[in-house]
């Protein structure tokens, strides 16, 4: 177990706090989803209300080392505020004369937000020099930037060479805490869910949770790859020829350790992905025609899928079931977020495009777990380690 916040003494002490405020701005620099603030929002008022000066450091797009106003941290310094209903001092600068002056006069309970990290080229090459310089008079380093955690970078890795205490927030505990349910210890009914269109992404987690998992459900484009794996003809649906082989010997494998690996039975299918086009539902005792790609999963496959998400205790699901942003193709992702919903499984949920799908059914209350990190996520389920994570202390 690592160590946490509520494992050292935090009273007085000047504390770093790397969180994944890496918000969605529109164009006129409004934030449109402030989840992963609130999320944060615990450890932040843990460190005020034990009193630690505490210092809050992110990245926010990728600016590519250039200072960009469009990627500034401004605004989620002002959403912040509000949240807090305290002061939130932002001098939009990392590291230099004006943020150590006010690190120094920073009182317990006092809040300074630095700008975007990756204004600084070294932070995303995990540069010694900036490390250093943000660590300079911090006394305890505190990671809860899950989001984050699968970079190395400077805030997230160097910088722990420079302070001797580092530990995690409550956000990352969590996190850490069910994707290891997820990797390391499940229950016998386990079911993987995993969906979205590119089959590669998704092969080291099939790989890893081979030996754990009794049932992987598969939707979404990356299907038609295991499907054509298994010699059924899959009309005009996109596959990707490089990875065939890969997935006829998962399936090999997932035989052989008896996990069943479900594909799709039928299929909403149309010509294009477009709203208004028609669509035709290809059943099982019909294959999709050439000029047709398959969309979605059709209605037999949600049956079987459903069937066996009532019958899980632990659920992970990653990526959509199909082109769920078009609401003619959204219908399979939809289903499968009720069905978890309403299972009385513990349920881990994973990636953007499925976390917004739980929204889109208005049934984030009822799942166990929607997990912060897109790519750190995966790569946690992938069973690699991640670097963020790593450098902390253990208890
Ligand atoms: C995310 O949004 O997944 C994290 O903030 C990481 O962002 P990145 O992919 O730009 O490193």
């Amino acid at each position: 177990m690592k160590k946490n916040i509520k494992d050292i003494n935090v009273k007085n002490k000047l504390v770093f706090l790397r969180v994944d405020f890496n918000v969605p701005l529109d164009d006129k620099q409004n934030i449109t989803d402030d989840t992963r603030i609130i999320k944060s929002l615990e450890t932040i008022n843990y460190l005020i209300e034990n009193k630690a000066k505490i210092v809050i450091a992110s990245h926010l797009g990728r600016p590519k080392g250039e200072v960009k106003k469009e990627f500034s941290l401004e605004p989620v310094s002002k959403r912040l505020s509000e949240l807090l209903k305290r002061d939130v001092r932002f001098v939009g600068k990392t590291t230099g004369k004006d943020v150590e002056d006010v690190k120094k006069n920073l009182k317990p309970g006092d809040i300074l937000l630095l700008e975007n990290l990756r204004f600084n080229p070294q932070e995303t090459k995990d540069g010694e020099e900036y490390a250093k310089e943000l660590a300079k008079g911090i006394e305890v380093y505190v990671n809860d930037a899950f989001g984050a955690c699968h970079r190395k970078h400077a805030s997230i890795h160097k910088i722990t060479d420079f302070i001797e205490q580092k530990v995690s927030g409550f956000l990352l505990e969590k996190e850490i805490e069910f994707l290891t349910m997820a990797t390391e210890y499940p229950p016998k009914n386990y079911t993987v869910i995993l969906g979205g269109a590119k089959v590669a992404d998704k092969i080291p987690i099939i790989e890893n949770l081979l030996n754990k998992a009794k049932n992987i459900l598969i939707g979404g484009a990356m299907a038609y790859t295991f499907m054509k794996a298994k010699g059924i003809d899959v009309g005009g649906s996109r596959v990707e020829e490089d990875s065939i082989d890969l997935c006829k010997k998962i399936m090999n494998d997932a035989d052989k350790k008896g996990v069943e690996i479900h594909l799709p039975v039928d299929h909403i299918a149309a010509i294009k992905i477009e709203p208004n086009i028609t669509v035709r539902i290809i059943s099982q005792e019909i294959t999709i025609p050439t000029d047709m790609m398959g969309l979605d999963i059709g209605p037999s496959t949600i049956d079987e899928y459903r069937h066996v998400i009532e019958n899980s205790e632990l659920i992970v699901w990653n990526g959509p079931m199909g082109v769920f942003e078009i609401d003619t193709f959204s219908s399979g992702t939809i289903e499968i977020a009720r069905a978890i919903a309403n299972s009385n499984a513990i349920s881990i949920i994973g990636g953007g495009d499925s976390v917004a799908a739980i929204n889109k059914a208005g049934v984030s209350e009822k799942i166990t777990h929607i997990s912060t990190g897109g790519g750190a996520s995966l790569e946690f389920l992938s069973g690699k380690n991640l670097p963020g994570i790593d450098v902390l202390e253990e208890k």
